[in-house]
């Protein structure tokens, strides 16, 4: 009877193992349980925009085990530091400096110079004037290093300038900026010669919207030809990213990662994410930005378009994994669909799917599709 239970457990036994080892090899859309930073640290860092509150429980235990780099959301901003009193603010970005070397991730300084989210103040002297193009220099130079000597080497590299380039027409720069109005084009000279003087070390970076469309990568090339030209200490370019996936073009974002490493520079994707709207359009004479126009309707998250999303997340880690030589970091501009800003930009309350993991941060279709093998393993070289 003892050798017959025994046997039953023998025969139980072997058909639990045969059938884990034979039930097939994982498909794409199979759970598998690896992270970003696993299937991607080697080639580059892998990066996520954070806010200090999302540095807490399941969202914290989310970020350091899929990210090895972090770009502060806001609180580094000149409108998150600089206070028109004088007094400069890091406690939120603090936060996110101690929570990045507790967790051994990298962090990218996001942003030094721009026309947005910079107090009106920044801009003008005591009395309310507009500050001249000197004395705003002097203000740029203060901001630097109090901001680049209390972060130090924490921060690795930083958006020196954000935005400077023009959408359309014949000039290369956004003329409607603060900065623009009070110097000219040679603010955008100035701050990298600035921020390098006060450390060396730091690695800095364009950073702009629209790089891989044609006429603005053409703009870009020129503005940094002519800094290179000049020897002012540009290191590399930030391609934003937020794209959309009805319109993104692999062949484009080819290009503009060619243009920008021809000229030496490093190239990083700083702010990744895909809207799954209709391209984004002004509104109309007459209509608000959340009329209920048919690209203003919000889209129900269904299964076509997640595979359609999934493609086109392929289509972009394709091309990033092609490029591992020229490209030194890619971030994601959000930790899930639940805290994106796309979820309030362009139409507030429309509901927005940009990201790898939904809102209960569960990966996606397009999270499998670019972490499945073998699309990342790494080529197996015969003996011979
Ligand atoms: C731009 C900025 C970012 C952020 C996003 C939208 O791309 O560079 O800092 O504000 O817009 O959230």
């Amino acid at each position: 009877m003892k050798i017959r239970v025994n046997s039953m457990i023998l025969i139980l036994l072997s058909l639990v193992t045969a059938l884990t080892f034979f039930q097939g090899p994982l498909s794409a859309e199979e759970p598998r349980e690896v992270s970003l930073k696993e299937v991607y640290g080697s080639f580059f860092d892998v990066g996520s925009a954070v806010s200090p509150f999302l540095l807490h429980g399941e969202n914290a235990g989310h970020i350091s085990r899929h990210f090895n780099s972090l770009t502060a959301e806001n609180c580094m901003k000149p409108a998150g530091i600089w206070r028109p009193d004088g007094n400069f603010n890091f406690q939120e970005a603090d936060k996110i400096i101690h929570f990045a070397k507790a967790n051994g991730m990298k962090v990218r300084g996001h942003t030094l110079v721009w026309h947005s989210q910079t107090p009106n103040e920044f801009f003008l002297d005591a009395a309310g004037k507009r500050l001249t193009k000197e004395a705003l220099y002097l203000r740029m130079e203060d901001y630097f290093q109090k901001v680049m000597n209390h972060f130090g080497n924490d921060v690795w590299c930083w958006d020196v300038v954000n935005e400077v380039l023009a959408d359309w027409g014949d000039g290369i720069y956004r003329t409607k900026s603060p900065w623009f109005e009070i110097c000219g084009e040679d603010f955008i000279a100035r701050a990298f010669k600035t921020a390098h003087k006060i450390n060396p070390e730091a690695k800095l970076f364009l950073n702009d919207y629209g790089l891989i469309n044609p006429q603005k990568r053409e703009r870009a090339v020129k503005l940094l030809k002519k800094l290179l030209a000049e020897g002012v200490p540009v290191h590399g370019v930030g391609i934003q990213a937020h794209w959309n996936m009805n319109t993104f073009q692999a062949e484009e974002l080819q290009k503009s990662i060619d243009a920008f490493s021809e000229l030496g520079l490093d190239v990083q994707i700083t702010e990744l994410d895909l809207s799954v709207y209709p391209i984004r359009r002004p509104p109309m004479p007459g209509e608000s930005q959340n009329s209920k126009s048919s690209e203003n309707q919000k889209l129900e998250y269904s299964p076509e378009i997640a595979e359609k999303q999934a493609v086109k997340y392929e289509q972009i880690f394709d091309i990033l994994r092609e490029n591992t030589d020229k490209i030194s970091s890619v971030t994601f501009w959000g930790i899930s669909d639940r805290y994106s800003w796309l979820n309030y930009f362009p139409v507030r309350g429309r509901t927005d799917h940009p990201l790898l993991f939904d809102r209960q941060l569960q990966p996606k279709k397009a999270f499998y599709r670019v972490t499945a093998p073998p699309r990342y393993c790494p080529p197996v070289f015969s003996p011979n």
